[in-house]
């Protein structure tokens, strides 16, 4: 599938219940076609809410999003995930997780699988099951699996979040690898600013809640990234400004 613009326009959110949650107040934010889009923010701002409306796996208030031009009513193969706690099914194996979703539509093709499990590394763990892998692993399995379903944008929610900062580092240049090679739109939700900055062609940082696009930074540095960027002076002013944008919603301590 071609990769697709993002376009959210005006999404508001309120959760119902006992106690009602206005998680998202007229959000707006444009994610262009093969865009690497990052989404920082403070806990509780709303962005895992906004994932799940992209997703539609949960249904906005009021507002519009469209995925490629389509409004977005459910869920659809246009649209891939990759959240921090692991969602492989644990009884089936590695090949079978990713061959999962083609199969459900239909398509039954071993070598796309074998394809999907090259590019993140996992040929030989083909017949193991999720409990034999590392999490890591899980999480090229999940990489994998989301892009066997050939979506149009993957939707990304603190996928690397629960991983030691060496295994992290490692993800972060396969995802850009399986970005450059699969040209896919990718909305990516992390807490980490290192990380957002060097994944980002741009860095949406969000405010506290109800969130909304607090400020939009063009992330310029060349790809690829070597992880000594982090000691770029125009890296660090830039995680300084990210930094200063996010702590405006801080409580004081005293
Ligand atoms: N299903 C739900 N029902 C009611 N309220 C919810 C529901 N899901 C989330 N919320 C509330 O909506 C707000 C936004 O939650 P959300 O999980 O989207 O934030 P987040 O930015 O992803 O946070 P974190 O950084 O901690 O992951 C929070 O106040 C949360 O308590
Ligand atoms: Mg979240």
């Amino acid at each position: 599938m071609k990769s697709a613009d993002i376009d959210v326009r005006n999404v508001t959110l309120r959760y119902g219940g006992k106690q009602p949650v206005l998680a998202l107040d007229r959000l707006s934010l444009d994610v262009r076609p093969n865009e690497f889009a990052v989404i920082v923010g403070p806990s509780g701002c709303g962005k895992s809410s906004l994932l799940y409306l992209i997703a539609g796996l949960e249904d906005r208030t009021s507002g519009s999003i469209q995925v490629g031009g389509q409004e977005v009513t459910s869920p659809g193969a246009d649209r891939g995930m990759v959240f921090q706690s692991y969602t492989l099914f644990p009884w089936l194996t590695v090949a079978q997780n990713v061959a999962y979703g083609p199969k459900r539509r239909g398509v039954d093709d071993p070598a796309t699988v074998a394809r999907y499990l090259h590019e993140v590394g996992l040929e030989a763990f083909a017949d193991h099951y999720p409990a034999q892998l590392s999490g890591g692993m899980k999480q090229r399995v999940a990489i994998a699996r989301a892009l066997a379903n050939d979506p149009a944008v993957l939707l990304m929610d603190e996928p690397f979040g629960a991983l030691d900062s060496q295994t992290r580092h490692q993800m972060q240049r396969l995802l850009l690898r399986v970005w450059d090679h699969s040209k896919k739109t990718v909305l990516f939700v992390t807490h980490d600013i290192e990380e957002a900055i060097l994944l980002a062609d741009r860095v949406f940082v969000m405010s506290g809640r109800p969130g909304q696009i607090r400020r939009v930074l063009d992330v310029g540095f060349d790809r690829p990234r070597h992880e000594d960027l982090v000691l770029d002076p125009a890296f660090i002013a830039l995680k300084r400004e990210i930094m200063g944008l996010l702590r405006q919603d801080e409580v004081p301590a005293d």
